[in-house]
């Protein structure tokens, strides 16, 4: 899909991943819609990205309230018709400890990786099907996908959720006939955001947002189904995945704090 003269909705869009991406849109004469809670932070990115000769609406909400997506997909309609492509990007992965966490943690983290997926998936599929040109829903997943990772036990979950979510409702699109709907999920390695800096968790082969952010371009522009980069955390992580077990169990634990 080629990014230019798009509607384009990207949810999370306040900071780190999301923001760098709507700044790259933005060169490209794109009807942007972004959303998040901070406010001065959208009116801030919503400024820029004018300046870059876009057009920017932003909507504050919290994305875990089931009301927020479908309101905000209806009011795109409303006033441009279509959306061609939507980047439902929000996400946290505060570290978290499976033998220590309390139900709210981790039940939070789940609303916040899967449920705010789902508010906005849900809406744009129907509004998607009455389309007929070609449009895309990209979901921001994670290499922290494919097993479970010390630490991040709430969060690799949730996100392997979405993850299979996404692969069956690709499976339906195709068994259904419906070819102008593209699915794709986005699984960055270390991205270097105000999220993660100081998080004690180790971060090889991080790269900065804008960089991410040229990724997920390419990623949208070649239609890929799935987009994991880069190569250097690609690799380690399809590593992880062939190697047996108690080898992955041994890399992994030597990355994990001794104490919690
Ligand atoms: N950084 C990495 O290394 C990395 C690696 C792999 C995947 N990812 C994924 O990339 C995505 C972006 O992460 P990031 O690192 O760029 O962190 P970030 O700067 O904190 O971005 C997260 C965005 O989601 C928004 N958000 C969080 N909770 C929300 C809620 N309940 N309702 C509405 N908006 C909410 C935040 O805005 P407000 O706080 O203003 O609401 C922010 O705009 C996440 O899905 C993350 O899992 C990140």
């Amino acid at each position: 899909m080629k990014c230019e003269h798009k509607v384009i909705l990207i949810t999370g869009a306040s900071s780190g991943i999301g923001a760098a991406t709507a700044l790259q849109l933005a060169k490209s004469d794109n009807i942007l819609i972004i959303t998040a809670r901070r406010e001065e932070k959208l009116m801030a990115l919503a400024d820029q990205i004018r300046t870059l000769g876009s057009t920017c609406d932003y909507y504050v909400g919290d994305a875990t309230n089931p009301e927020h997506g479908p309101k905000v997909v209806a009011e795109i309609v409303k006033k441009h018709g279509r959306i061609d492509l939507a980047l439902l990007n929000v996400g946290i992965g505060p570290p978290s400890n499976c033998l220590t966490a309390s139900s709210d943690t981790i039940t939070y983290c789940m609303r916040a990786n899967f449920d705010s997926f789902i508010h906005f998936y849900v809406p744009l599929m129907a509004q998607m099907k009455s389309q007929t040109t070609s449009c895309m829903i990209a979901h921001m997943n994670s290499q922290a996908t494919w097993f479970g990772i010390p630490m991040q036990g709430d969060y690799t979950a949730a996100k392997a959720a979405v993850r299979i979510f996404m692969e069956t409702a690709r499976m339906e699109l195709k068994h259904f006939g419906i070819r102008h709907i593209k699915l794709q999920t986005i699984h960055p390695g270390f991205v270097d955001t105000e999220a993660v800096r100081n998080d004690g968790i180790p971060a090889p082969n991080e790269i900065s947002e804008e960089k991410a952010a040229d990724y997920v371009l390419r990623g949208f522009e070649k239609e890929m189904k799935t987009n994991v980069f880069p190569p250097s955390t690609a690799l380690l992580s399809r590593l992880g995945r062939i190697m047996p077990d108690w080898v992955r169990e041994r890399v992994l634990l030597a990355e994990t704090p001794k104490s919690y």
